[in-house]
Formats: C-alpha cells, structure tokens, sequence
C-alpha cells in the first residue's frame, strides 16, 4: 500500500510541477450582496439545511463567533482549519457569487480557483440541487459578517500541496447529481438525498481508504472518527436490538433511543443541529438509514428479543461468568444509575445490555463515555452521566471495562482497552 501511495503522490508532484492540475481558473468577486437582496423562504430553507449539513459544527471554534471558522479538522494528513464562511467581504465568502459557492459545494474549488481539501465533505455535498445551494448561500449571506482569518493549515509535504488534492478528485471524487430511484417511495428518495448528501453521514460512519477516501464497497460500515467509533449502520451492526426507522427517528430526533441510549461524542453535535430540522425530514432520515442494513434477519430478531428481556432482568443472565475487581468498581460507581446485569434497573433505558458501546468490536467509545461522562452543551437538558477521568486509572478503567463487557454481553473480551483509555486522556 505504501508503494502504491508512493507512486500516486510522485505522479501528483509531477503532474502539478507540469502544472497540469495546479488550480482551476478564479470567479470574479461581486460586491458583498445586501442581505434584503435574499428572500426570507429562501433564508430560512437554507437555515434548515444548513443544520442538515452540520456547517456550523466544523466552521465555528470553541467559544468563536458563528460559521466564522478556525476551528482544527484533525485528519491522518495532518491539520486542516475549517475556513470563515460569514459574508466578511475580507476573510470570509462576502464577496463569493452564488456560482463560486456552488463550484465550492460541488467541486471543492475556492472562488479564486484553489483546490479544497475533502476535509470540507464536498464529496457529499456535490449532491445537493441548485435550488438548495442557493438557498445555504442565501442562509449564510445573511449571517453577521465576523472578521476572522483561518489559520494557515498544518500539512507535510506532499499533502501541503493542493495539487495533490486534484488528483485525489480524480480519482475519488463523483459530481454526479442525487438520482432517485422510481421503485422506492418519495419519502425514502428525499433521505436518501439528504443522508448521501449533505447529512454527510458516511463521512464519519463509512470506512476510509488510505488516501483518506470512503472505501465504496464498504457503506456505513463504521470507522473511527476524533477518537471514537462511529458504529456501523448497515447489516454489521452491532446494536443489540435492530435500528428501525422509528426507533432511529427518536434518537436522531430526541438524541435517545430508549432500545439504544443516547447520541454521544461526535454524534452529539450532529443531533444538537438536527434541532433545528422538520419532522418530515427527519423520518425521511431514518427511513432512509433503516433501509441501509434492511429488515433484521430471524437469528437478529431472536437476540434482540433476549437482550431486551435481559436488560429487564427477565432473561437468563450472559453466558460470561463476570468477577474480578471489575465487579467492585461497577457496583461502587455505576450500579445506583445502570442497575445490576441481569437485575432490572431503575430505568430499563439505562441498562447497558442495550447499548452498542458495550457490544461493539472496539472498546473506543465505552471508553470515552466512562471517562467524559455524557454532558449536554451549554448545561441545556438532557441524560447526564459524570465522567470519571479523575476518579479511574487505566488498570481500573480496562478492569471496569472487561467486567461491564462480560456482565452484559456474551461476547469475547475487547482487545486493546489499555490504549484506548490512555488514548482518550
Ligand atoms: C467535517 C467538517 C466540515 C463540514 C461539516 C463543513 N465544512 Fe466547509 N470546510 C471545511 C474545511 C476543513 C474547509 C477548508 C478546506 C481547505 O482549506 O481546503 C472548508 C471549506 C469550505 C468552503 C470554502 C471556503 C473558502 O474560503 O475557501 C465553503 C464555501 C464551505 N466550506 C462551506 C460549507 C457549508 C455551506 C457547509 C454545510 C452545508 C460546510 N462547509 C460543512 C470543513 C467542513
Ligand atoms: C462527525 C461524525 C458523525 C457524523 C457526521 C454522523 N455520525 Fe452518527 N455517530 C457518530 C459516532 C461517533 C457515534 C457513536 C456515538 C455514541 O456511542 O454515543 C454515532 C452513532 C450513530 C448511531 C447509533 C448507532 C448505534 O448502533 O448505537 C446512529 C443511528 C447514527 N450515528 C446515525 C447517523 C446519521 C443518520 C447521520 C447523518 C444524519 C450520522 N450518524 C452522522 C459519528 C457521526
Ligand atoms: C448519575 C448516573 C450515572 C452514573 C453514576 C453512570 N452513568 Fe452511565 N449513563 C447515565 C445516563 C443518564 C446515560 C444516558 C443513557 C440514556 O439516556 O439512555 C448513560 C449512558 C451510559 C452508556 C451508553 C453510552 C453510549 O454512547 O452508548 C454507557 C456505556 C455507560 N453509561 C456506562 C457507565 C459506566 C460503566 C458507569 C460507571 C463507571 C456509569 N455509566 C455511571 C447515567 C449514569
């Protein structure tokens, strides 16, 4: 693999030394338009789409002014900053005509011809309507102009080159527009749209390739994002009871699923923007996802029904025999909020025989939830659970970890729970 990506980015050197991919040509900039210019459906269409599109997530920093950038995307390259996408006429897009931003949504080329990188998700994005683009630009038109400059970004050579990234485009990078599909109804098409495009979502749960582009022939198959592990969706999930589209419509809608528990991590702030989206698209969403992994085969059913009964305490406790000083850790920290396996607890949502964290093939994401505890942004309501970062160490951590897996899953122990706890420090 190594020697393949040798070549590639030798060729790409080449190729942008001759100049053949150096940039494309820039669009001439406009006065920055008036904000009445914009009608106010537009304005609001694009507000709700912009949620879809998560753009105030990546282009906003911590504690910085809305969409005005800054904000760090760490990537296996290195790192790239989320640019100022206000209408600031200087370090923002002010003075972009609506064709240079949707040449950004569709190609990734900055209005003055540079290459972006797909850190910015215009793989995804590049399937959005014309009618859509120009209500986000019109959206993001209309937002306080904050003056910012992004960061230079932090990028070794090759990758500092953004030749590179034209060549990537070539090879990865599909403009085609959104197709529906005539046998599927109109609320699956509109999802379908939605979740392939700007939702993005397999950016974060579809496997990448070691030129950072999501692998085709593995959709929504999971991958690990900023630490975490963003589960798979498809027929390899390892949810203890089958994602359905209603039980999806609560967790994306109420960021909890009481089959699943909550939306954490970086999936906290994807449901914090899907606030501001309408009930229609949300189920269009989860109708959409469910069809992804299809209907639960009878052995999946069969499971999901004993992990239910089991999280009630009505089933047979797992197979695993639990002990060791796991068990004093959880019963000391853990059990007056997620019960005793096997027990019914206080809240059968809370018990952990239900949550993919436990049962997933990486221990990532249990991990980081026992360590950060679930908070909400901004103290707003919603599940809490403290973290306990400062309370374990990683020896008591992984033991907590083997105890909780083998308690409330009959699967094997996790590997690798040691450097995932020092990992998430
Ligand atoms: C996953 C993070 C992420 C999300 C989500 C995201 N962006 Fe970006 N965006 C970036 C990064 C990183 C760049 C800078 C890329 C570069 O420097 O090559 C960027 C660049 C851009 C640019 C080019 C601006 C310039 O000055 O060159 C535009 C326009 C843009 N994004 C618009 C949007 C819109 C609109 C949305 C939501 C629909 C969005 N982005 C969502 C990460 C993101
Ligand atoms: C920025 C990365 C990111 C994006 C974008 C993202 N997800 Fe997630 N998702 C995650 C992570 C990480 C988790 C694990 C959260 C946890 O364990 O609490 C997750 C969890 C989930 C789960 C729960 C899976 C399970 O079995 O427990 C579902 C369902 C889901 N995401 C659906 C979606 C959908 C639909 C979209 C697009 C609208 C989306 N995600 C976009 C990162 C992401
Ligand atoms: C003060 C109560 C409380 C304590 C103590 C507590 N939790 Fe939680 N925990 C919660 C709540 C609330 C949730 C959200 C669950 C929901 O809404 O369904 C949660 C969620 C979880 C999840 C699911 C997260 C996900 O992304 O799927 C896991 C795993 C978990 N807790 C493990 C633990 C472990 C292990 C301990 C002991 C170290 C612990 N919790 C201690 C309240 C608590």
């Amino acid at each position: 693999m190594r020697t393949i990506i040798g070549i590639i980015v030798a060729v790409a050197a080449l190729a942008g030394l001759g100049g053949v991919f150096v940039s494309r040509p820039s669009i001439a900039p406009i006065e920055r338009p008036q904000a009445s210019t914009f009608p106010a459906e537009a304005v609001k269409a694009g507000a709700s789409l912009a949620a879809v599109g998560n753009c105030i997530t990546c282009h906003t920093k911590d504690s910085g002014a809305p969409f005005a950038g800054g904000r760090a995307i760490e990537t296996p390259f290195g790192r790239i900053y989320a640019t100022n996408i206000t209408p600031d006429p200087v370090t923002g897009i002010g003075r972009w005509s609506e064709p240079a931003f949707g040449r950004a949504m569709r190609e990734g080329v900055a209005r003055d011809g540079r290459h972006l990188y797909p850190a910015f998700p215009y793989d995804h994005m590049a399937k959005t309507s014309d009618a859509d683009i120009k209500s986000v630009y019109a959206f993001l038109m209309t937002r306080t102009a904050t003056p910012a400059p992004t960061p230079a970004n932090e990028l070794g050579f090759p990758y500092s080159s953004r030749s590179l990234v034209a060549f990537w485009k070539l090879l990865y990078h599909d403009r085609s527009p959104f197709k529906p599909q005539a046998a599927q109804s109109a609320e699956w098409n509109r999802g379908a749209y939605l979740v392939e495009g700007l939702a993005h979502c397999g950016s974060c749960h579809t496997p990448r390739n070691a030129m950072g582009a999501e692998d085709p022939s593995k959709p929504y198959a999971g991958a690990d994002v900023q630490g975490w592990t963003a589960p798979a969706l498809g027929a390899t999930s390892d949810a203890a009871v089958p994602w359905t589209a209603d039980r999806l419509y609560d967790y994306l809608r109420k960021g909890r699923s009481p089959q699943h528990g909550v939306a954490a991590g970086p999936m906290a702030p994807v449901v914090r923007n899907l606030a501001g989206v309408s009930d229609a698209d949300i189920k269009a969403i989860a109708t959409y996802v469910a069809s992804i992994a299809g209907a639960p085969s009878a052995m999946r059913q069969a499971q999901a029904t004993q992990a239910i009964a089991r999280a009630k305490g009505e089933g047979a406790p797992s197979r695993n025999a639990p002990s060791g000083p796991g068990a004093a850790i959880y019963a000391g920290a853990c059990a007056q909020c997620h019960g005793e396996a096997g027990r019914a607890p206080l809240d059968p949502a809370l018990n952990l025989a239900l949550s993919t964290s436990v049962r997933a093939g990486s221990p990532n994401n249990l991990v980081r939830v026992i360590l950060s505890g679930i908070q909400q942004a901004d103290n707003a309501p919603g599940p809490h659970m403290p973290g306990f970062a400062t309370v374990l160490d990683d020896k008591q951590t992984a033991d907590l970890v083997a105890y909780v897996r083998a308690s409330f899953t009959d699967r094997p122990a996790f590997a690798g729970v040691d450097g995932a706890a020092r990992r998430a420090r």
